[in-house]
């Protein structure tokens, strides 16, 4: 069968592109990166991706005078390397909705909280403020709200009586890590799929194993 074409769109550090480009590698995985696209020049993910001999291009926000324009030349890389499905990984820019709306129901975001809650920044610090006993990280297909869409898939990380942003943030990357090549997996298998404002799933088991924190023994 023919492999999902991916566009990974990334702004820094890029570890979930690596995560992507890592399954990506596995014989039988269901998709492949045509390119990844950076809007800053000095984002690590792009020389992840030239390492792995991926189309790695930077189109700098701060090159183009409008968001529109920006956005009009992210949209024509995307369609000449025939994506399929877009992935933004760490990709710190608002997108106007004639963008998003171009790729609705075929883009993805992943996000570091457990949506609806803790939408926008520094979600690490303001769960473990706010005392709630669960950070997590969430998979959802993109409208024009932020981190808004229908939501694909969740991990809920307990949240330790001593955690830091930056302990909860490395414990929440490896649920990320686990969570993206398996989101893709699903889409592209055609095992998730949008139905109104939600993901109907087909063949996938949603677990019974509920997470009491802190535990009880
Ligand atoms: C992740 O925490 C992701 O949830 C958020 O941005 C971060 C990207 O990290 N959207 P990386 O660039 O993939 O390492």
């Amino acid at each position: 069968m023919a492999k999902l074409k991916l566009g990974v769109m990334i702004s820094g550090s890029g570890t979930n592109l690596q995560a992507i480009i890592d399954a990506c590698a596995e014989a039988d995985y269901p998709a492949e990166i045509q390119v990844v696209i950076s809007n800053r020049p000095e984002a690590k993910g792009l020389e992840r991706a030239e390492k792995a001999g991926i189309n790695a291009i930077c189109i700098d926000h701060k090159n183009f005078e409008t968001r529109e324009a920006f956005e009009g030349a992210v949209h024509n890389c995307l369609k000449e390397h025939n994506v399929e499905l877009v992935c933004l990984a760490g990709f710190m820019r608002i997108l106007n909705s004639d963008f998003v709306n171009r790729w609705r129901d075929r883009m993805i975001n992943i996000h570091p909280s457990l949506l609806p809650s803790y939408k926008g920044l520094h979600t690490h610090a303001r769960a473990i403020e706010d005392g709630v006993r669960f950070g997590g990280c969430t998979i959802h297909f993109v409208r024009p709200e932020m981190d808004n869409g229908p939501i694909l898939m969740q991990a809920a990380v307990p949240i330790a009586y001593d955690e830091t942003p930056e302990s909860l943030a490395a414990k929440t990357l490896t649920y990320e890590h686990k969570m993206y090549p398996a989101a893709i997996r699903m889409i592209a298998e055609g095992k998730a799929r949008v139905s109104g404002n939600k993901v109907a799933f087909n063949g996938i088991d949603s677990g019974d194993v509920g997470i009491i924190s802190p535990a009880t023994k």
